[in-house]
């Protein structure tokens, strides 16, 4: 290509890979384009086709690494060109969480006040590896076929992770670097005994087949482990003999559970559930606290990050007034913060999660915290006890609603703790209270997951001085 045009569709470049974008794909800069190329490695060179260019913006394709630069590793996990999964593996560690932090500082630039924001570097992990207590693998009868497979290979029967962009198909997955020790080895058991016991896995299309989920969870406090099967009916005369000859492979396994999801949604949480071995849950720890988990309770994957960050939160939180945990959850930072406050109140939409929360806070012994059900945005406007002298504010991805950003500003907390694990929406949530005085005092980020460009915040704000 010519230096003297800009470059179009079709046009062959070769790019030097700056950094990364909120998805995980490379960026570089070309005249004064931003290209895009998904799968490039930063410190790379490498030649790329434009795909496609939208206002200052172009989309292009890997075609060769020509150099792979500074920071280029070989990923360590046989899957990880198909699996998708993983998307920074061939990034060196430290790399990957200079990266992250580079991406979350221009992210939250429009909240510094003076030009300058205090972000600490990023907490990365201790261990890379192996850090997940939960794998979702799902059943199907359509295997991914990787290239460079024979042909003919059986593709009828596949337990492992969707192939990127593929609803229909899934990578039969043999090993995953980032579960938990045990599970590739339970994993490999599962599918061997599902085809030698000629059990039927899901048809994505059809909605047949009995085999559909295979969730494994391990506490890391206990080393106890749950493995839930969730199958489309209760089938017991397939099912227990399944679940009795994975057992005795694996007498690591401390729990059993049968979900049944008679639905065609695909998700790993069934009608009814039925404890097959065990007690039906395990127990995990974080901040001191322990925490009872069962096949479908929501807890954050990453159980040493996360004791770090109920820890941060906690002492950000700390008050001897009242604390509100917005989007709570299962409780897990309201109660890491009733320490040192007089009452905590925990406002959670999922009933299940307040369910776990009110028993989280009985078994913990913890007596100053009460859960409000119900959405956020009507049930924080019409509350009517204590206001808050601190907010914890740890809402989905989506971030905040207007109402709920209306009541906050309102109800003025001398101080919010606000987690995010999308920048973008918190800049978005924050900038009106930032209007109102508020000052970002410190930004502490943590990686949870490793080998992906999701990033987790704490920002701790603190209001005018005539905050309430
Ligand atoms: C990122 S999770 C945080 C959970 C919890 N803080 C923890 O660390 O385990 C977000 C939580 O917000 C809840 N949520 C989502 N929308 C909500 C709403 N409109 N009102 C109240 N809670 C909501 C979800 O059910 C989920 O439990």
């Amino acid at each position: 290509m010519k230096e003297s045009r800009r470059p179009r569709r079709g046009d062959e470049v070769e790019l030097v890979i700056e950094g990364v974008d909120a998805r995980g794909h490379g960026v570089a800069t070309l005249s004064a384009d931003r290209v895009r190329v998904p799968g490039a490695v930063p410190g790379a060179r490498v030649r790329a086709q434009v795909r496609r260019r939208r206002r200052g913006a172009i989309d292009a394709d890997l075609l060769e690494t020509v150099e792979r630069g500074p920071w280029f590793v070989e990923p360590r996990c046989a899957h990880a060109a198909s699996c998708g999964g993983c998307s920074f593996q061939h990034l060196a560690y430290e790399a990957q969480l200079a990266q992250l932090g580079a991406l979350l500082e221009r992210t939250l630039r429009p909240l510094a006040a003076d030009g300058a924001l205090a972000i600490e570097p990023v907490a990365g992990c201790d261990d890379p590896w192996n850090y997940r207590n939960k794998m979702d693998f799902t059943f199907a009868n359509r295997r991914w076929i990787e290239p460079g497979e024979e042909e003919g290979a059986d593709a009828h029967f596949a337990l492992g992770l969707h192939a990127p962009g593929r609803h229909d198909k899934v990578l039969d997955v043999e090993r995953c670097d980032i579960a938990f020790a045990e599970a590739s080895a339970i994993l490999a058991t599962a599918r061997r005994l599902a085809r030698e016991q000629e059990l039927a896995p899901w048809d994505l299309r059809e909605h047949a087949g009995l085999l559909r989920h295979l969730v494994l969870r391990k506490s890391f406090a206990t080393g106890e482990i749950l493995v839930s099967l969730v199958t489309s009916d209760d089938a017991p005369a397939e099912v227990e003999p399944y679940a009795a000859a994975l057992l005795a492979a694996h007498p690591e396994i401390t729990t059993f559970v049968q979900s049944v999801n008679t639905r065609p949604a695909s998700i790993a949480v069934g009608e009814r559930e039925r404890v097959l071995h065990g007690e039906g849950f395990i127990t995990e720890e974080l901040a001191g606290l322990r925490f009872r988990i069962s096949a479908a309770s929501f807890f954050q994957t990453n159980t040493a990050q996360a004791d770090r960050l109920a820890r941060t939160v906690a002492r950000r939180a700390s008050t001897d007034g009242t604390v509100y945990d917005l989007c709570c959850g299962a409780g897990v930072l309201g109660l890491a913060a009733a320490a040192s406050a007089s009452r905590v109140v925990g406002f959670e939409l999922v009933p299940a999660a307040v369910a776990d929360a009110r028993r989280n806070a009985g078994a913990n012994g913890v007596a100053n915290a009460r859960f409000v059900e119900g959405d956020l945005a009507a049930t924080l406007p019409e509350f009517d006890g204590p206001p808050p002298d601190v907010c914890i504010a740890d809402p989905p991805r989506a971030g905040l609603h207007p109402r709920v950003i209306a009541a906050l500003r309102r109800l003025r907390p001398a101080r919010l703790v606000y987690v995010s694990c999308n920048p973008a929406a918190a800049v978005r949530d924050l900038l009106p209270l930032r209007s109102d005085g508020y000052r970002v005092v410190r930004v502490e980020p943590l990686d949870l997951f490793p080998h992906t460009p999701h990033l987790e915040c704490v920002l701790t704000l603190e209001g005018p001085a005539e905050a309430r």
